[in-house]
């Protein structure tokens, strides 16, 4: 069905917390890849309160597989990627006192640093995809800075508790992911997903990728993160 992108950022956010040196979300990366993901995600956030710089350079030398770096359109990050040269930068919006990221860019209110932003990237050999909430005008203002990928914000989809609420945010998805597939982009989907309601995300017709972290690590510490991402990839892959 859809690709697996595994974000490590809560492996470094456990060596953080002593500022040592294990364990190492490299060595993590390559645990994932061999376990089938499709790709590597690392956000280096500003206050680097997981993935650090060093972590970015040495994940774009050590991956076969694509390296997903998530970041904000801040200068000093966008400098580091243009530097780094990962395979795809994921552009999210950022506040230093979030626990994690909390929404969708807003792409109509921050248009021209987008675009721009876009454009910088684009010239460094850099695929661009937009963390958008499934909403139409921001597919559409996406569409018009000349990004060709979006992520869609499966955080609402994840938070709601009741059926009615859960198929009501399943049915806005699967809607924005057509009409953005309708304009030619391609859709990717995340935030929040877990090994109980991914299924529902993965088989939506022509999603592309899924990025998932928490929901993984978490499990690995009780079964490995071996098998943490080969039982997410089953779901994910649908086999
Ligand atoms: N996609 C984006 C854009 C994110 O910001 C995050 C969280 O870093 C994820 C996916 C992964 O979310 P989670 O850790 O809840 O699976």
């Amino acid at each position: 069905m859809a690709l697996l992108g595994v974000n490590i950022d809560h492996i470094a956010t456990l060596r953080q917390a002593r500022r040592e040196f294990d364990p190492d979300p490299i060595k993590a990366a390559l645990i994932c890849e061999k376990a089938g993901a499709d790709s590597i995600v690392a956000h280096l956030r500003e206050d680097r309160r997981h993935i650090i710089d060093e972590d970015v350079k040495r994940l774009k030398n050590a991956l076969k597989i694509r390296f997903n770096l998530e970041m904000s359109i801040a200068k000093v990050i966008v400098d580091i990627a243009c530097k780094i040269k990962p395979d795809q930068a994921t552009l999210v919006p950022e506040k230093r006192q979030e626990i994690t990221t909390e929404g969708g860019l807003d792409v109509v209110k921050n248009f021209i640093k987008i675009k721009r932003v876009n454009t910088i990237l684009s010239d460094n050999g850099v695929g661009v995809s937009l963390f958008i909430d499934p909403i139409k005008k921001q597919i559409d203002k996406t569409l018009e800075a000349g990004v060709k990928i979006i992520e869609i914000h499966t955080g609402c989809f994840d938070l709601a508790k009741t059926k009615t609420a859960i198929a009501r945010e399943l049915k806005t998805i699967k809607a924005m992911t057509k009409y953005a597939q309708s304009l030619g982009l391609t859709v990717n989907a995340g935030h929040g997903l877990k090994y109980h309601n991914t299924k529902a995300i993965a088989e939506i017709p022509g999603m592309h990728e899924l990025n998932i972290g928490h929901s993984i690590i978490a499990h690995a510490a009780f079964v490995g993160l071996e098998k943490a991402v080969k039982e997410m990839a089953k779901i994910v892959h649908g086999k």
